[in-house]
């Protein structure tokens, strides 16, 4: 069981805060961890969680307290199955994001040198180059590390949250 992190409950108009999580996965890692991460912040906020074949642009939206990405790395740094069509509208669409709030974690492994973890770096770059705040450092998981993604999550998400508050 998750040791709920230490956080803010309310936003700044004292009320639940409102976040997405959108996940990209090929075989499944994501969307475990992705349920972990939900499991970890349902008791103090309003969590929705999404896989990216059926996400919307509103869900990017500045009216959302945090969205939160992970996505894994498949093939030789192609975005996993059911994250292309969301990437393909936002590349098209080029959306204004500014006001919006992303935090970003990537699965992948060092194994596939020269394409580790290379789509959720792309995606930090594509959104955060439309205005989008990004909120947190980059949490990546290596498969080869040994190391369980689990053990990543608490930590990351303290960092992502003690940020948001600064906001
Ligand atoms: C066929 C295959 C190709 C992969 N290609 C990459 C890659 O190009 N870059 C990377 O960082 N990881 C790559 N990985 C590692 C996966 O991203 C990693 O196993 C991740 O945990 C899978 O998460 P998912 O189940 O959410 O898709 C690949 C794995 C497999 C099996």
């Amino acid at each position: 069981m998750h040791k709920l992190p230490h956080v803010i409950t309310l936003n700044q108009e004292n009320q639940l805060m409102k976040i997405f999580i959108l996940y990209g996965t090929e075989t499944g890692n994501s969307e475990l961890f992705a349920e972990d991460v939900q499991a970890a912040l349902k008791d103090q906020h309003e969590v929705t969680l999404v896989d990216m074949q059926n996400a919307t642009l509103d869900m990017l939206s500045p009216e959302n307290d945090l969205t939160i990405i992970i996505i894994s790395t498949y093939g030789e740094g192609e975005y996993p199955t059911n994250a292309q069509a969301f990437v393909k509208i936002i590349q098209d669409k080029q959306p204004d994001l500014h006001g919006c709030r992303i935090a970003f974690f990537g699965l992948g492994d060092t194994f596939y040198t020269g394409h580790y973890n290379v789509c959720v770096k792309t995606l930090q770059k594509l959104l955060t180059g439309l205005g989008a705040e990004q909120i947190g450092p980059c949490g990546l998981h290596d498969a080869s590390s040994g190391q369980m993604i689990d053990e990543l999550m608490q930590p990351w998400l303290d960092a992502v949250f003690s940020d948001l508050k600064k906001q």
